[in-house]
């Protein structure tokens, strides 16, 4: 009890010290539930939970020292991924055995107590964090997720919890605080909370047989399945003739904006703009959200373009100028400090793609 007073202490400390500017480029409000650190909550199968201090405690290693995964524990990657300014990102998640993910909402599955997936960013070669999303509660609710960072030391023995985040960590990495998850892992964003472990991001086929939608199904993680269509994919993706132009953009959009745009965030109540992409709303790219709230949409915030994608006129996109800008309108609002010039290429191309309004 003691231990989590006074880790809880230092976070609420960090979390004042860490609302000036700390160099990430725009910022935008937390949401309201920011201000409620987490419960220590029963984890059930785990046993009580305890905010662990160090990477070597939350069971992603067997042995950290020659970096053996544990048993049980799996390897997977978005098919769409979120740009991290270059930095090259391994993804794995536990679930506790026996254990299901309930996917009755196929776009939003919620995950059994005692869940963990981790994502570990590479620099240069060498490991400088490792997050660490951890369900300890029965809700979808933040309550219910643990959320922090590790700072890996510079012999990559262990990494160090760091909940208040560092800033220009080896010249060149911000760990976000966190507060800062919850502006994109936060159930008023994204009911899932879990942004990149989703049907869609894992319908394609993974490499060396590694997980994907398929291995759930054959595995059974899922309390509900998908039907397979005979076709490669269990959702596949509307056809385009020629070279396609349209899936490397709306894709791009659904893992890196959709966490804050789309049907039910709060950013809602300030822009229109939904880029998620449903596993209801494939049969063509025109029935997406995203061609119906982006495409030829008159921006609502109209300094960066008068439409929020404008066909064949990039200039006056409001998405092409907001993935260009760094600080001020850039977007996402955060986590970001350079452009991520080949997915621009690939906005561009679809831009360019698009009938101009009439
Ligand atoms: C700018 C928004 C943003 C911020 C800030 C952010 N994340 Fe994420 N995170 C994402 C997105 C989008 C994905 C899925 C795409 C990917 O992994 O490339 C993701 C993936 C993850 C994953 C893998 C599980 C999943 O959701 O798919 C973990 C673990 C994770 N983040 C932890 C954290 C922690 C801990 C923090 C704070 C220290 C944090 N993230 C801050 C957007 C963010
Ligand atoms: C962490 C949450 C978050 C993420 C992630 C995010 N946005 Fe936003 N976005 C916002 C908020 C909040 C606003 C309104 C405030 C502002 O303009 O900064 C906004 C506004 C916008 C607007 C203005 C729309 C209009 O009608 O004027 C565009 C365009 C936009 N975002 C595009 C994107 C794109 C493209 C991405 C991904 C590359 C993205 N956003 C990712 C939070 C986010």
């Amino acid at each position: 009890m003691r231990l989590y007073l006074a880790s809880f202490l230092a976070a609420a400390l960090v979390w004042g010290a860490g609302c000036g500017d700390d160099g990430d480029g725009g910022d935008i409000d937390a949401p309201a539930a920011d201000a409620q650190p987490d419960a220590p909550t029963d984890a059930g199968m785990d046993g009580p939970f305890v905010q662990p201090t160090m990477l070597s405690e939350t069971g992603l290693y067997s042995n950290i020292g020659t970096k053996t995964i544990a048993s049980g524990v799996v390897e997977f990657a978005p098919r769409w991924q979120l740009w991290s300014d270059a930095a090259v990102k391994r993804r794995w998640i536990y679930l506790p055995p026996g254990s299901k993910i309930n996917s009755t909402d196929m776009d939003y599955w919620s995950f059994p107590v005692g869940t963990k997936v981790w994502k570990e960013f590479v620099r240069g070669g060498a490991r400088i964090e490792t997050r660490l999303l951890q369900k300890i509660g029965d809700a979808d609710d933040v309550a219910s997720w643990y959320m922090v960072a590790f700072q890996w030391d510079a012999g990559e023995t262990d990494a160090t919890a760091v909940p208040g985040g560092v800033v220009d960590d080896q010249g060149v990495n911000d760990i976000p605080d966190r507060s800062k998850c919850r502006q994109c892992h936060q159930p008023s964003r994204n009911k899932a909370i879990i942004l990149g472990f989703q049907a869609l991001q894992l319908d394609y086929d993974a490499p060396a047989n590694g997980l994907d939608l398929d291995y759930l199904v054959q595995n059974d993680w899922l309390t509900v399945e998908p039907t397979a269509s005979g076709q490669a994919a269990y959702f596949p993706l509307p056809a385009e003739t020629g070279t396609p132009v349209i899936e490397p953009a709306l894709g791009y959009m659904h893992g890196n904006c959709s966490g804050c745009h789309n049907g039910d965030s709060d950013v809602l109540n300030t822009v229109p703009l939904e880029l998620r992409l449903s596993v209801t709303e494939l049969g063509t790219w025109a029935a997406t959200d995203t061609y119906r709230t982006a495409v030829n949409v008159a921006a609502s915030l109209g300094s960066q373009g008068t439409h929020v994608v404008k066909g064949m006129d990039v200039a006056q996109s409001a998405i092409h100028n907001r993935m260009t800008a760094v600080g001020g309108a850039q977007m996402p609002p955060i986590a970001r400090e350079q452009v991520d010039t080949t997915a621009l290429a690939a906005i561009d191309a679809w831009i360019n793609s698009l009938p101009a309004p009439n």
